[in-house]
């Protein structure tokens, strides 16, 4: 069933239950591809919904008596909303597409769809009986991304940004209670963590330029998850503390273990933390979701990684989480690291240098030969150190 979320404006999009899985980042909740109708003098859909989920789309267009739409705005081509615009384009062939440069040379590129375009600019507007004024968001996340801002209405529809994976069949905040707000938050927060944390430098500029575009919504439709209209304040808030690294007093130990010496040492490690009284949370990397852990490493200031030595190596699932995290770049981070080693012990050298890579202020590092028995009051030592740093840098 579509929603009116303005007189004449409408979601119209797509609820997918049952996606646990979105190109490696874990859904638990499924998600939603929302798409916008707005009528006025002129009707206009903004986006459309991933491949598939067409049908749910035009069933509420038929709801709306939507025979003819005048202007399809591509927000952002990625397939999880112009997946269809092929379908939709077929359907509505009138429909002139609405997009940015970069947006109508994705399309071409990756769909094949080379159509009658009207190429905007940021602060650029169409009057289509309401005004709406584009907002370029190249690189958050895609470089074609872009907002579309209703200015009568105050709704913005920023795409991928201030989005979370979630299905519901409630649309707006308010019909969260707090409670639920919560998960609803944490969603928003490993969204950002796990897409949009690599662009954190864009997103702070597009905040500051929403101020000199007057942009100054009383509705944020984003295309994923819930539309914020009561909780405006707390979301936007939350994006200028993501964006600006601003974390909570928490340390994330992430490690493996081979024959559970690096295991061994953990109960070292947290106990140093415990002396000082900081929160911590422990992820064992080859059982874990690294959509998570990346969550609570953008959360919280303190990360520890801890990791046996393997053929002068990593050990593969540290490899591979210090690599996914190395490409979202977080920032800000006070580090730590240690694991065993049987005889050359390049681990914890090569954990710092990803460290190092990413200007994490690195603390303490213990390596140490296979039982961690020698090195207690180190390892100790280790969680101590970050942890008072974690508190220091309050
Ligand atoms: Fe939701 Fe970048 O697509």
């Amino acid at each position: 069933m579509y929603r009116e979320i303005r007189p004449g404006i409408y979601w119209v999009g797509a609820v997918d239950w049952d996606v646990r899985n979105f190109h490696g980042y874990t859904t638990r909740f499924g998600t939603t591809y929302n798409a916008y109708l707005i009528k006025a003098d002129k009707t206009v859909l903004v986006d459309t919904v991933k491949h598939g989920f067409e049908d749910e789309l035009f069933s509420k267009l038929d709801s709306l008596k939507v025979e003819r739409i005048d202007y399809l705005v591509i927000n952002h081509i990625e397939m999880d909303h112009a997946g269809s615009v092929r379908e939709v384009l077929e359907r509505y062939p009138e429909a002139r597409i609405v997009t940015n440069v970069r947006g109508k040379n994705g399309l071409k590129e990756a769909y094949g769809v080379d159509h009658e375009t009207v190429v905007v600019k940021t602060g650029e507007t169409l009057n289509t009986g309401k005004t709406l004024k584009f907002i370029e968001m190249p690189l958050i996340h895609w470089p074609d991304s872009m907002a579309t801002y209703v200015v009568e209405d105050r709704v913005l529809m920023p795409n991928d940004a201030f989005g979370e994976h979630y299905a519901s069949e409630r649309r707006f905040d308010d019909e969260f209670s707090d409670e639920e707000m919560g998960i609803v938050f944490r969603e928003s927060a490993k969204y950002y963590a796990n897409i949009i944390l690599l662009y954190s430098k864009q997103v702070k500029r597009i905040l500051e330029q929403f101020e000199v575009l007057e942009i100054q919504p009383e509705i944020i439709a984003p295309s994923h998850g819930i539309i914020w209209r009561s909780r405006i304040d707390g979301m936007v808030k939350k994006y200028m503390e993501w964006s600006s690294g601003i974390a909570e007093n928490r340390v994330v130990i992430a490690y493996d273990t081979m024959w559970n010496h690096t295991m061994d040492a953990l109960d070292s490690v947290v106990e140093g933390i415990e002396e000082v009284g900081v929160d911590y949370v422990i992820y064992r990397l080859g059982v874990s979701d690294f959509t998570e852990v990346m969550t609570d490493i953008m959360l919280s200031r303190g990360v520890i990684i801890g990791s046996p030595t393997l053929n002068r190596e990593l050990f593969p699932t540290v490899a591979a989480f210090l690599t996914y995290m190395r490409g979202l770049k977080p920032f800000g981070k006070i580090a730590g690291a240690f694991g065993s080693y049987g005889w050359s012990g390049e681990a914890v050298g090569k954990i710092v240098e990803v460290f190092n890579s990413l200007k994490f202020d690195v603390v303490k590092t213990v390596r140490f030969k296979f039982s961690p028995s020698k090195a207690r009051d180190e390892l100790r030592d280790l969680g101590r150190s970050v942890a008072e740093k974690v508190n220091d840098s309050e």
